[in-house]
This record gives structure tokens, C-alpha cells and sequence, in this order.
């Protein structure tokens, strides 16, 4: 039986939108900035509160398609060269999900230029008004230089955006931008942003029910967006999600307990969107300095989940992955009294998928090989020893999961990449 919950859906996409800041600290606040200057606006043009309400979401994930750091840094240069790669991304990322089906399209042509309206369409679709009120959001929020005084800086600003007038922006709205010229709290508000929540209560976000289908396919968002960021990582999560939801199967787990710990493999490495793909993709070893960055991510799968509450197991189970028994993991440095069961599953099924899973550069490790090194981990008291025996026992079964789930997710990594290419180019 499919059980139906509610959803929180903007805190989701705060979470998101929240991990793909942490990428640089130059473009943070970027996407909460934008989200806040298009509440402004649209407030400002009279949008209905439904259009409004995607139009925040959209801009509080339209960078999400930035998959590299040079990527978001380029987008932070107020002319800039190839847009469109990023925002077809972000499309096909967003759009499998139904309810973000609006938001993707949004985001899907974010950067198109008005052109006196010739940027109704582009390349033979409708773009959306609300594609182009984002825009001249953005463009706003990175004109912004967040470390000096922000009202100084309107004249400035809106010369800028006025100088494009017609040609990259739509005149209605840069006619409403420019009669908040003296409106200090709108100036104030791109600055001291609290933070998103604060915009949800006034735009009256209902929570939205969702059965554990529809749950699944939006955790299965945040898996693509963690995995597709890197040929490297591609199917990573998909696979530790396999094995976990297997190991769990074959420990005992409840049914229940069993759709927490798949979540839990698919939300693992949420925390990875923190570290640039420049990182993950390079090839040998890391420096000490980088592998410290790669030492973040499990912390911040923790946080970022932590305002969603019906998350908390699979946070935790989640978020313990590179804890070890001996204390010697990392961040929380959790020991055996406090690791939950699902946890030292988790932290079995992400080394076995890690060591069996074929990367660009190497092939994965023969299952023998595998399981003689997981076995001396539980020697050393890294991991634990009755999850690795039921791995032990069930070696070609577990990895047959994980093999038929990373194989689904390459053929749907080739479509994603085939499709994004085919789009981008038409755009081009
Ligand atoms: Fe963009
Ligand atoms: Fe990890
Ligand atoms: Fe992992």
C-alpha cells in the first residue's frame, strides 16, 4: 500500500537551492538573492500569487544546472558568453519531477534575450514572461556587490540594466524596476535576506501530498543533481541505494525501514554538490587541502537536511557514511554507541559500490577483492561486522543489485547528456 504525506515543497527546494551555494563562496546567497529581488518585482507587476510562487522557486534553482565551480562563476559575470548549457541542465534536471514541470520550463530559458520581443519564442517555443522577469532578476542580483553599502549602489545598477532596455530586457519590467528606485526595503531586502522561509509564509507555499512514489521521484531529483554533476560520480548513488536497500532486505528490515534506507542511499552524498566537480573529477590523488574539501560533504548532507523534518532518519542514516565504529571517521567522529543500524549499513554499501563500481579511469575491483578489504575495515574496526558477514553471504546477489541499478542510471546519465546536447545546441 502507497502511503500519502505531506510535503514541505519549498523547504525541498531551500535545501537545494541552499546546497548549490555552497559550491564557492562567491556565488553564495546567489539564488536566494535572485528568488528575493523576483518577489520584489513580481509583487511590484501585480503577479497573481501562483505565478509568483513559481516564479520564487524557479529562481531559487535556475543556477542548478552549474555543474562545475567555473561554471557559477561565469554566471556571475553580467555579459556572459554561453548560457545556455547551464539552463538546459537545469531543465532536464528539474523537469522529471511533475510538480517542477512549470518551474522547469522557467528555468529553461532564463537567459534568453528579449530582442523587442522577438524572445517571445526561442528556437521555436513559447518562453514563458516569467523566463524573462528572471532574468532581469538575475541580473540584478549579481550587478549587487553584496560587501558595500547597497543603496549607494541603486543609480549605478539601474543604469546598467536600463542601457539594455528592449534588447535584453522586457521595458515593463525594467519600468518596474526602475519605479523602486527609492524603495529602500526592496534595495535592503536583496541584502538582508534572512532567509527564504520567510518569503514562503508570505506567498502562503500549501504543503503538498505526496504518495511514496511521488516522494521517491523527488528524492530522485536530488540524486541526479547529485550524481550527473560528474561522468566520475554518475551512478554512484544509484548504486549505494541498491545495495543498502538489499543489505536491509536480507538484515530484516521492516518494509518501511527498508524505503528509509533507499532514500538514505540516494541522499548520501547530497552534501557532494559543496565540492567543486573540478575536485571529484580529478584524476590520482587529492592534495591534503582538497581532501578536506571533500571532507565537507557529509557534513553537510547532515545540515542541509536538518529543516526537513520528515527527513530525520534518512539524514542520519545518510549522513554517517564515512563515520567509523573506531571513532576515526569523519565529521562527527560518531562511535559504535551512537551508530544507528541503518548507518553502518549505509557506510558498508557505499565502500562496497565504491570499490566494485567501474570509474572513467579504472575499472571496479573483482567481488573478492572487494570483500577482502571491506573484511579487514571490520578488523579494524571501521565497519561493522555483522552487516559485512550478510554481505559476505549474499556477495553475487547484493552486487547483482547494484549492477542493474547503476546500468538504469548510466543509460539514463547517456539520455540526460544526448538530450541536454540536442537542446543546447538548438539553442545555440
Ligand atoms: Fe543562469
Ligand atoms: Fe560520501
Ligand atoms: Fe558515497
Amino acid at each position: 500500500m502507497t502511503q500519502t504525506q505531506k510535503i514541505p515543497l519549498l523547504d525541498f527546494v531551500l535545501c537545494l537551492s541552499e546546497a548549490v551555494d555552497l559550491i564557492s563562496a562567491e556565488v553564495a546567497d546567489h539564488h536566494k538573492r535572485t528568488a528575493q529581488i523576483c518577489y520584489g518585482l513580481g509583487r511590484r507587476i501585480g503577479l497573481p500569487d501562483e505565478e509568483l510562487r513559481d516564479l520564487v522557486i524557479a529562481a531559487a534553482l535556475h543556477d542548478v544546472g552549474g555543474l562545475t565551480r567555473a561554471d557559477r562563476l561565469s554566471a556571475l559575470e553580467f555579459e556572459y558568453q554561453n548560457p545556455y548549457g547551464h539552463s538546459v541542465m537545469g531543465y532536464l534536471l528539474l523537469r522529471p519531477f511533475i510538480p517542477f514541470s512549470r518551474i522547469a520550463n522557467i528555468v529553461r530559458f532564463h537567459h534568453v534575450t528579449w530582442n523587442d520581443g522577438v524572445g517571445r519564442t526561442f528556437a521555436g517555443e513559447e518562453v514563458p514572461m516569467l523566463s524573462h522577469l528572471l532574468q532581469l532578476a538575475d541580473r540584478v542580483a549579481i550587478l549587487i556587490d553584496p560587501t558595500t553599502d547597497v543603496l549607494i549602489q541603486v543609480d549605478g545598477i539601474l543604469e546598467k540594466i536600463q542601457a539594455q532596455m528592449g534588447t535584453r530586457f522586457v521595458p515593463e519590467y525594467v519600468n518596474a524596476l526602475l519605479e523602486m528606485r527609492t524603495l529602500e526595503y526592496f534595495w535592503l531586502d536583496s541584502i538582508y535576506m534572512k532567509d527564504l522561509a520567510t518569503l514562503g509564509r508570505k506567498l502562503d507555499f500549501n504543503e503538498i501530498a505526496l504518495d511514496d512514489e511521488e516522494f521517491f521521484g523527488l528524492t530522485n531529483i536530488f540524486r541526479r543533481i547529485i550524481d550527473f554533476r560528474s561522468p566520475f560520480t554518475a551512478t554512484h548513488s544509484a548504486g549505494v541505494s541498491a545495495v543498502a536497500g538489499k543489505l536491509g532486505e536480507l538484515i530484516g528490515f521492516s518494509a518501511q525501514d527498508r524505503n528509509v534506507i533507499i532514500l538514505a542511499g540516494l541522499l548520501h552524498d547530497l552534501g557532494k554538490l559543496a565540492v567543486p566537480a573540478e575536485i571529484l573529477e580529478k584524476p590520482g590523488r587529492l592534495t591534503e587541502e582538497e581532501f578536506d574539501i571533500v571532507k565537507r560533504h557529509t557534513y553537510y548532507t547532515y545540515h542541509l537536511l536538518e529543516p526537513l523534518k520528515i527527513m530525520d532518519v534518512i539524514r542520519q542514516w545518510g549522513a554517517f557514511h564515512h563515520e567509523r565504529l573506531n571513532g576515526k571517521g569523519y565529521p562527527f567522529h560518531v562511535t559504535e554507541i551512537d551508530m544507528p543500524m541503518g548507518s553502518r549499513v549505509v557506510a558498508v554499501a557505499d565502500v562496497f559500490t565504491a570499490l566494485t563500481e567501474d570509474r572513467p579511469y579504472r575499472k571496479g575491483l573483482p567481488l573478492t577483492d572487494a570483500y577482502q578489504i571491506i573484511w579487514e575495515m571490520v578488523t579494524q574496526k571501521n565497519l561493522d561486522p555483522s552487516v559485512a558477514q550478510v554481505l559476505g553471504e549474499n556477495l553475487e546477489m547484493v552486487d547483482l543489485a547494484r549492477v542493474n541499478a547503476q546500468d538504469a542510471a548510466v543509460r539514463e546519465y547517456q539520455d540526460f547528456n544526448m538530450l541536454a546536447k540536442q537542446l543546447t545546441h538548438e539553442e545555440e
